[in-house]
């Protein structure tokens, strides 16, 4: 496709996606914030209908009260309002920029020939096979465990994306890697809907229609799925904005990396349930926090050696080499047709106005060149980082 015309693409898609996103996040917070708040309800007469409990709000100018059925109300009101568009346009949305930014451009952006020479269609292969088995997993595991044993099914797929994150970071590059156990996991999400939840519903309203006492089993499988996902919902937002961060998918155990942030993402979401349901235990956030601090302690860079700073001449040449194929006002790279980020490597002024970002991008993190497309050498790069920490002279 002209890469004008992709860049347009993908904009309009990125905006769904994150519109759509933010739709069905939202109601996902709201429900749970909702359920865990819910209070007895206060008049007799609520308690007979059926009522298990309720709230009062006030929004937007307007009081609320919502009241939560034990099992389902005696008639079925019309109309019923489902939510399960925010969900299913979220990974329509999500899969359709998968393919239009990373499968279209495998080359750049998921294969890194140092990790894995895979061929762009064998990328594509692997992402799609393991977005479909994970949900296969997940759902297998959630299935036999049941209900009561929440911590293990926990446990598991915490083991699950463990192996996973560690598998791809030896076939793909480190960033295609945490956008890939993104996909996983909101895939997960999105077929807990439209597997599960949906269904469960579906059997409610079913026995209802019949006239039967409907089996709180399906109000319990749509349950778990949706708890599952609340704890699902920090985890995914970070992977969807790591792609800015190189400094996290750039490291080289970027798979334990991610796992870490992934974990401290759903313990923060613990906190937030807890504490809606009237425990706060500050305790969570302060780990948390602790937790944040430690790991990007642990992940810094080390500065690279200022006395070996090469002459600007070989800057220059090196910058001319590996980066200016894309980073210039007319790229000659197949695919770029305008400077990535806006940000253009072609003269001695800009190189030397962008030294830091280039220390960040080629020498901290192993982020640029993209896919390691023009074939940077490590000798290049320690070259580039010890002209940085002279002070980036000319
Ligand atoms: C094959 C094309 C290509 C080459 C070669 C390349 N880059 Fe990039 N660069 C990109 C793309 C694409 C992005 C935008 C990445 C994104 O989507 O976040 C980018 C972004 C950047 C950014 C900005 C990151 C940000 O978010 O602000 C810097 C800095 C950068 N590159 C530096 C370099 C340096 C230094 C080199 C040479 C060592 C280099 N690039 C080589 C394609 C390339």
């Amino acid at each position: 496709m002209d890469p004008y015309a992709a860049d347009w693409l993908n904009l309009l898609i990125r905006w769904v996606h994150l519109i759509v996103g933010i739709a069905w996040i939202g109601s996902s917070f709201y429900f749970v914030w909702l359920d865990n708040s819910l209070l007895p309800p206060a008049r007799r007469a609520d308690v007979d209908e059926g009522v298990g409990g309720e709230l009062w709000a006030v929004h937007g100018g307007g009081f609320y009260h919502v009241q939560k059925f034990r099992v389902a109300p005696a008639e079925l009101p019309s109309p019923l309002h489902w939510f399960k568009w925010e969900a299913y346009a979220t990974w329509t949305s999500g899969f359709a920029l998968l393919a239009v930014q990373y499968y279209a451009n495998a080359r750049t952006y998921m294969i890194d020939p140092a990790v894995a020479d895979l061929a762009p269609w064998q990328a594509v292969a692997i992402s799609v096979g393991l977005i479909v088995a994970g949900w296969i997993f997940y759902d297998q595991l959630c299935k036999r465990a049941g209900f009561g044993r929440e911590r293990l099914v926990a446990a598991a797929i915490v083991a699950f994306v463990a192996v996973a994150a560690w598998g791809l970071s030896q076939l793909f590059a480190g960033r295609a890697m945490f956008l890939q156990i993104g996909a996983m996991l909101g895939t997960m999400m999105a077929a807990n809907v439209l597997f599960v939840i949906i269904p469960s519903q579906r059997q409610l309203v079913r026995a209802k229609e019949r006239g039967e006492a409907p089996d709180p089993v399906h109000g319990l499988r749509g349950k778990q799925r949706s708890v599952h996902n609340n704890y699902f919902t920090l985890p995914v937002l970070f992977v969807m904005i790591s792609p800015h961060y190189p400094m996290t998918f750039g490291h080289p155990r970027a798979w334990l990396v991610l796992v870490a942030i992934l974990l401290l993402a759903a313990y923060v979401r613990h906190f937030f349930n807890l504490r809606h349901r009237g425990h706060t235990v500050w305790a969570i956030p302060a780990t948390a926090a602790l937790g944040t601090l430690a790991l990007a302690a642990a992940i810094a860079p080390s500065r690279p050696d200022a006395a070996s700073a090469p002459g600007f001449e070989r800057v220059q040449a090196i910058v001319a080499q590996r980066c200016a194929s894309c980073h210039a006002e007319r790229p000659t790279q197949p695919g770029f047709d305008v400077a990535p980020k806006g940000l253009m490597l072609d003269t001695p002024e800009r190189i030397v106005a962008a030294a830091q970002r280039i220390h960040e991008q080629t020498v901290a993190t192993r982020a640029m060149p993209i896919g390691n497309l023009t074939a940077m050498t490590d000798a290049e790069r320690r070259a580039l980082g010890a002209w940085v920490a002279a002070g980036a002279p000319r």
